[in-house]
Parts: structure tokens; sequence; C-alpha cells
């Protein structure tokens, strides 16, 4: 089975996949990620997490072979990675066929309708793509620190990421519905897949506090000297939440939604 995972990042959601042990037993995984320190701690960590969950691990070339007899499926999984800029990557590939596109956390930041044509290209006819945590219009941060202000900042967030040169939307889950009409994609099943993190008697039990910090971050970034936007009233505001963090009060939700689609055009 040929899958190939654009925007992969580092390689978490191979990971997930090995965790999940639900990969069928022969799988060559290429993984595409346009940030070569995302590639480089990719090969690095997955190394790392084979080694020390029962997989062997050769390193064929530049690839990584990975091999597990104690597996109930995946025994060989072979990981190819590929440091480029997923239209370049499309362009070399011409003419390969993969059985499954995955892009998790990804589509929401390419422009749309176009690049579904240009992605569904790298599939068999028949070919899967799973395209999951697709940011769906709402974010919310509980518990207000000042509405008014809260939902300017939120309706401004979300146009920037409308605004965003390289492409992007604030409501790519839903509108993928009609998007992938359009690329003749079949809908096998779609569902929300929303971020619900909350603290639990006044703290967070893994990592959401950095999660959450890196979240603010992004938000400073995005809206930072913003016209909309009094600098000394968004820095308060930015303040406030992170003390919501620290303190472990802080709650925040993202709407998102996951498809899994068939191929149906021939290319
Ligand atoms: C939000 S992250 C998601 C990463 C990963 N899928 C995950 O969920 O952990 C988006 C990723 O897409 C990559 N990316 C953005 N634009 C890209 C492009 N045009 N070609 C390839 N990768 C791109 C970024 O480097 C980043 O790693």
């Amino acid at each position: 089975m040929q899958i190939v995972e654009v925007g992969a990042g580092i390689g978490s959601m191979l990971v997930r996949l090995l965790r999940w042990d639900i990969l069928p037993a022969n799988v060559h995984y290429t993984l595409v990620d346009e940030m070569e320190e995302n590639i480089a701690f990719a090969r690095q960590w997955l190394t790392e997490w084979a080694s020390q969950n029962g997989f062997s691990v050769e390193t064929p070339g530049a690839n990584l072979r990975l091999s597990a007899s104690k597996s109930a499926r995946a025994s060989a999984i072979t990981v190819r990675f590929v440091q480029a800029d997923v239209f370049d990557f499309i362009q070399t590939e011409a003419g390969f066929c993969y059985d499954l596109l995955i892009a998790h956390a990804f589509l929401d930041l390419l422009p749309m309708p176009a690049s579904l044509v240009s992605l569904f290209s790298l599939l068999k006819p028949e070919g899967l793509a799973w395209l999951t945590i697709n940011f769906d219009g709402l974010t919310s941060l509980e518990p207000a620190l000042d509405p008014k202000l809260d939902a300017l900042i939120e309706q401004l967030y979300h146009q920037s990421m409308d605004s965003r040169p390289s492409g992007g939307d604030s409501q790519s889950g839903r509108h993928l519905f009609g998007h992938l009409e359009q690329a003749r994609a079949e809908i096998v099943s779609a569902g929300a897949s929303d971020w619900v993190v909350y603290p639990h008697k006044g703290q967070y039990p893994a990592d959401e506090a950095y999660f959450l910090h890196f979240i603010l971050h992004f938000f400073e970034t995005s809206l930072l000297n913003h016209p909309g936007l009094d600098p000394e009233r968004f820095a308060g505001w930015l303040a406030g939440r992170r003390a919501q963090v620290e303190r472990g009060e802080l709650v925040y939700i993202a709407h998102q939604m996951d498809f899994l689609v068939k191929i149906v055009q021939l290319h």
C-alpha cells in the first residue's frame, strides 16, 4: 500500500497510525513537508520512537525501514521523507499513484478549491483521501475577559485566515462539501473533530498549557499591528488569557471537521 501524507509536520500522524496498529502488512509511507526542520526532526524522532516501541529500524538510503514482528498488522513500513512544497512535489510525482492521501490540519492553509484537484492527482482512481482537522469558523475562549473585545479578536483572527497570501479559509470544513463535489470526490464519511481543551480541578492533565500558550502566540503573530485593534488593549487581552492558562482556567474550543473521500474521476 502506498500512502502519501502532505503537510506532515514532524510525523505525528504516522506515529499515531503505528500506535493504533491499523496499517496493513506492507506500507510505503511518503511524508512531505516544506520545512526542513520538520523533516529532520521527523526522521530523528521516528527512528527513536520506533526503536523504543518494538520495531527494528534500518536506514536503506535516505529511507527508514521499520519492521515489527509483534504487531498485529503492520510488519514492514518504509518511510520516505520529502522536504518540498507540496505542489512542487506533485509535479515531480506526475503519474505516481497512491492508494491513500492524508492531510491533517493542512487543507485549511491552501487555496481552495484548486488545490484539491492537484492533490487528488496523486491518487489512483478509487483511491482514498483522509482529510482531517479542517478548521470551521468557531474559536471559543472561556471564561470571557471582555465580551466585546473577545468577539472582535475572534472575528479578526478568522479574517486573518481568510486573507493569507498563500491561501486559507476560516470556514474550510463546511466549504469542503462543495469543493469536494466539484473535484469529483465522493464523501464516504464526514464529521466534527473539535479541539476541546479544558483543565480538571484547576490543572491541565498533560501538555495542554504548552499547547494553549502556542495558540495564544498564534493569535499574537496573526493580529500584531492589526489596524482594527488597539495595541495596548490587545497586549492586555493576551496577558489576561496567558494568566488564565497559568491559573489552570482557560477553556479553548476550536470547531474542525474530518472527511474521508473516495476519488471517482479517472485522470
Ligand atoms: C498545522 S501544521 C500540521 C502538521 C501535521 N500534519 C500535524 O498535524 O502535526 C501544517 C504543516 O504544513 C506544512 N506546510 C505548509 N505549507 C506547505 C506547503 N505548501 N507544502 C508542504 N508543506 C507545507 C507546514 O510546514 C506544517 O508542518
